[in-house]
């Protein structure tokens, strides 16, 4: 860490270094304050490439901040060490938050932080004189995107033919298969935006308070549609069915309701697809969530009446 007198301004004494996870260390410094040291573990791989881990991270950060948007102050880069100098955020992440028991108004007021928060961000780099379009990391291009989608109906009539013969003892309506690769077409035809590409619970830190949260992982950028980012960041993975959305906080959100909808309940299925896949985990609390509305969109309300009797057969 010797490159932390350079890089953070008044370059302060170091007091202690501490392990916080892989490659990310928290560092005290000797007059106060903290600081999270990051290493890039595959950075090297990308150098001088537009779309270098480490220089995209700093630059992202850099222009973000300065637009007032949600991320970390970033103080500098050691490209040979594949360090990045970051604000420290705050102890939990989402991931932590989704699982502790807290207030209702406290979960609200973070989900809607969380969803203005991201489109400010989507909309930065959207208005932004910087084309950062072209240092999307490969793999997350626009028209990745839509081949991965592709894939997108088998796996969900997939996941849906194995919830039903797991939990009725019997195939779907050929009505339900028809649904849900209707909703399938229609979310894969919405303009995706840029923005972060890997959005998971892990990658926001919530703050002491709980009432300020903070994006990470500003190094890979690419395409994406915006309701399936907010999903993935609020809802839990480990089968449990936990989300910090409900109804009133998507319809008081920027983002569009009817689409965040269809993407939770794809999200849902996909998960439990996966999990019947690999025999591991109690889906019940998928099933229940399947159940749960957040929006009036007379496609999805339509559907999940038709998935009602997963939550029945629970
Ligand atoms: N600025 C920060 N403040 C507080 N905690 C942080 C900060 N940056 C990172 N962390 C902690 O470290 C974890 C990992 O950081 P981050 O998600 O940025 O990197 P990563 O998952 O190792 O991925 P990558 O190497 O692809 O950027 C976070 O989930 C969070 O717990
Ligand atoms: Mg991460």
């Amino acid at each position: 860490m010797a490159c932390i007198p350079d890089l953070v301004p008044g370059s302060p004494a170091v007091l202690s270094i501490t392990r916080w996870v892989e490659d990310v260390w928290l560092v005290e410094l000797a007059e106060g304050g903290r600081i999270i040291a990051k290493q890039q573990f595959y950075g090297l791989l990308t150098r001088d490439e537009p779309h270098d881990l480490l220089q995209v991270e700093f630059d992202a950060l850099r222009y973000l901040r300065r637009c007032g948007a949600a991320v970390p102050m970033p103080f500098g880069i050691d490209p040979e060490a594949q360090i990045i100098l970051l604000e420290y955020a705050g102890r939990e992440t989402v991931a932590d938050v989704l699982v502790t028991p807290l207030e209702a108004s406290t979960r609200r007021q973070l989900a809607a932080q969380i969803l203005r928060q991201l489109t400010r961000i989507e909309t930065h780099l959207q208005e932004a004189q910087i084309d950062w379009s072209s240092r999307v990391i490969p793999g997350a291009s626009a028209k990745e995107l839509t081949t991965g989608w592709a894939d997108v109906p088998r796996l969900a009539t997939k996941a849906l033919l194995g919830l039903w013969r797991r939990s009725c003892g019997s195939e779907p309506a050929e009505a339900l298969v028809a649904q849900v690769l209707l909703l399938c077409e229609r979310l894969g035809r919405r303009t995706p935006k840029l923005g972060i590409s890997d959005y998971q619970p892990a990658n926001i830190v919530v703050d002491e308070q709980r009432r300020r949260v903070t994006f990470l992982e500003l190094s890979k950028l690419g395409w994406d549609w915006t309701e399936r980012r907010a999903v993935q960041y609020t809802t839990s993975v480990d089968g449990s069915g936990i989300s910090l959305l409900d109804a009133d906080v998507v319809a008081q959100s920027p983002l569009d309701g009817d689409a965040l909808d269809g993407h939770h309940i794809l999200f849902l299925l996909l998960l439990a697809g996966r999990m019947l896949a690999t025999d591991k985990g109690d889906i019940t609390g998928l099933a229940r969530a399947l159940g749960t509305p957040l929006s009036r969109d007379p496609i999805t309300t339509e559907l999940r009446r038709g998935l009602q009797r997963l939550t029945l057969a629970e």
